[in-house]
């Protein structure tokens, strides 16, 4: 308990500055900047989520399925989701304060859909999921301590033999000014914030996932539709 106690204090700091500054760079993004992007990056037709389909095809079928998605951002994943077969529930959450409100504004007569706006790390869904989808690199938003944390915490809510989806680029690019700081830290600096993102490979994600009782089924390398080199973990719970 004392040493878990001592890791955390020591996680505080950094931990706060830099997710702090990354929730402000959503907030203060201009409102078409993240779709925009999406089309930068090759994902606006959803090209990791088609890729996908097959292998959690039978979950999606279930009628009492329950899915969250993390980082929802303008909604790209759990729209898909939706247009899946019967789903039971989706749960999805962003810290963005912007983000859920728009969201929510344009999915309020949809009863599936709960959208939470809290950080990864600590949100609470007291229904057990089936699936849990973390596209388009969010896990690198958070740096190495908090990423243990918040997979650990997340695949709690995970039923046996549910699956947990990541989905990373090989290669930060895309971005006009990218700055390679140390250990694997990247900053996109824009003019309206700067964005810490914490590069990891998917052996250390293999790592963290086992550590939190999950197990890798697959791994998928693929290229976006403007040629950008990613790849999807799907993990299970045993
Ligand atoms: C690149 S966008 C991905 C959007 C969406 N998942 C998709 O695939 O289209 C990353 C999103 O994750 C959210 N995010 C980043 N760190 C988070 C955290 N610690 N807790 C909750 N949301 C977070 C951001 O606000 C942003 O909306």
């Amino acid at each position: 308990m004392e040493t878990q106690i001592q890791r955390d204090d020591r996680q505080q700091k950094p931990t706060f500055q830099y997710s702090l500054e990354n929730k402000l760079f959503f907030e203060n993004a201009p409102t078409d900047w993240l779709s925009n992007l999406a089309r930068i990056k090759g994902l606006q037709t959803n090209c990791d989520l088609q890729l996908i389909e097959t292998h959690i095809r039978q979950n999606l079928q279930n009628p009492n399925y329950a899915a969250l998605e993390l980082g929802f951002g303008y909604g790209r994943a759990i729209r898909w989701l939706r247009e899946q077969n019967p789903i039971k529930r989706i749960y999805g959450v962003d810290h963005c304060a912007r983000f859920f409100s728009l969201l929510k504004q344009d999915l309020k007569n949809d009863p599936s859909v709960t959208l939470i706006n809290c950080s990864a790390t600590k949100f609470k869904v007291n229904e057990p999921l089936d699936l849990i989808l973390w596209m388009w690199a969010g896990f690198f938003e958070l740096d190495e301590g908090d990423k243990q944390i918040a997979m650990t915490h997340i695949s709690a809510n995970l039923i046996k033999g549910g699956q947990f989806v990541i989905e990373f680029p090989d290669e930060i690019i895309g971005h006009e000014k990218i700055e390679e700081c140390k250990n694997g830290k990247i900053r996109v600096n824009t003019d309206f914030g700067n964005l810490n993102v914490f590069k990891g490979t998917a052996s250390g994600i293999v790592d963290i996932a086992k550590a939190a009782e999950l197990q890798l089924a697959m791994e998928l390398s693929y290229l976006t539709l403007t040629a950008i080199p990613r790849r999807i973990l799907i993990f299970e719970k045993h």
